[in-house]
């Protein structure tokens, strides 16, 4: 079996690919990847001389690359992670997150009718559906829930998911969506929340919270969403949608407030900035789909995986530091700067 991941040295992609070489050594796994400031080819150190993996630098709108690619290794299955998918980077540049998500689809799905494929698996986000209001706890996301849109990311996500299911019925390519709500864990970019707040911390800096703090994500660890991921590729039914979430929503503010407790910093570095336009309110997925389905559900509970993640932060701080003080600073004083 040879798989391409596309996206595979940025954080949710290298997880998976750690992940599959480990659990299946029989597979063959082509990480494509354009190394944009979020993909990072140190993370992927460890498993270089892996005869069964296979590292290649293009981007995913080269058509004459992806093409290459697909005769030279001949791939069974392709798992799209490769995305542009910071949503306040979108807020400043939505084009290239045109081009990459919904562009950069499309001549990969091309890649597979033209060479043939047993699987197209589209990696996409609970993002897709808009916001839920903070007074309906009762109310989720289902694969029913209607698309409709708050930022650029979350649009080109969806031009994507809408272009995959196009492709399946007018081509009949054998495709199938995962939507995701927000994951956390090891090699997560430091323009993130989680790993945001964490590097800051440790570095006794302010912890920049969006207006209130009040908004509320649903927080996966990110092997959670790999196990999906691998099961939906083998088992999830073609043409299907399957959300992916974990009931584990949190507010920003008790987030920050617990990373600060679990590093014993003082909640006296927190400071409330300026709002992120268009911000949703509250993501929160029903996964009864994926649980009827195929048996799947969150194996790490919070309290366990924040432990785990801020860990591995600790251990490994060479890798954030090297990104956090290279080109990302320029970033960090534009957006942060004069917030
Ligand atoms: P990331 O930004 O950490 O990594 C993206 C990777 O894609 C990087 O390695 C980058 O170099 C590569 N890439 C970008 N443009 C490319 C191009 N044109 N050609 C080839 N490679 C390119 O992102 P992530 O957080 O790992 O997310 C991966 C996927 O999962 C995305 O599609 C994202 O929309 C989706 N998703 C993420 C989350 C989350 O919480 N992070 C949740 C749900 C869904
Ligand atoms: P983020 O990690 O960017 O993921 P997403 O926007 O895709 O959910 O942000 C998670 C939440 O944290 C979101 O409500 C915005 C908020 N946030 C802050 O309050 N401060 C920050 O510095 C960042 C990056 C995010």
């Amino acid at each position: 079996m040879t798989i391409i991941v596309t996206g595979g040295a940025g954080f949710i992609g290298s997880n998976f690919i750690f992940y599959m070489l480990e659990k299946y050594p029989d597979y063959h796994i082509v990480c494509l990847d354009k190394l944009t400031y979020a993909g990072n080819l140190s993370t992927l150190v460890p498993i270089m001389d892996n005869s069964n993996f296979r590292f290649v630098k293009a981007d995913i709108c080269d058509r004459a690359a992806v093409y290459k690619l697909f005769e030279e290794e001949k791939p069974d299955i392709i798992v799209n992670f490769a995305a542009e998918s910071h949503v306040d980077r979108s807020i400043e540049t939505p084009d290239i997150f045109l081009k990459t998500n919904i562009m950069g689809t499309a001549v990969l799905m091309d890649a597979c009718r033209k060479y043939g494929i047993k699987r197209y698996h589209q990696v996409s986000t609970d993002e897709v559906y808009g916001d839920l209001p903070l007074d309906r706890p009762d109310m989720f996301f289902t694969e029913e829930t209607p698309i409709q849109t708050s930022s650029p990311y979350s649009s080109s996500k969806a031009g994507a998911d809408l272009l995959v299911l196009a492709y399946h019925r007018t081509y009949g390519l054998p495709v199938s969506i995962s939507r995701c709500s927000n994951n956390y864990g090891p090699y997560h970019f430091p323009e993130k929340l989680i790993p945001l707040i964490i590097a800051n911390a440790l570095n006794d800096k302010p912890l920049p919270v969006y207006g209130t703090g009040e908004n509320v994500r649903d927080w996966l660890y990110v092997k959670d969403h790999c196990i999906a991921i691998d099961l939906i590729i083998h088992n999830g039914k073609i043409g299907e949608i399957y959300n992916v979430g974990g009931h584990n929503e949190m507010r920003n503010i008790d987030i920050v407030k617990l990373i600060c407790k679990e590093l014993g910093k003082s909640e006296r570095l927190i400071t409330f900035v300026t709002d992120r336009k268009g911000h949703d309110l509250r993501y929160a997925i029903d996964p009864s789909k994926i649980y009827n389905e195929l048996g799947w559900f969150p194996k790490t509970k919070f309290k366990d995986g924040i432990k785990k993640t801020i860990e591995w932060y600790l251990n490994n701080r060479e890798w954030w530091e090297t990104i956090i003080s290279g080109e990302y600073k320029n970033y960090y004083e534009k957006m942060y700067g004069n917030r």
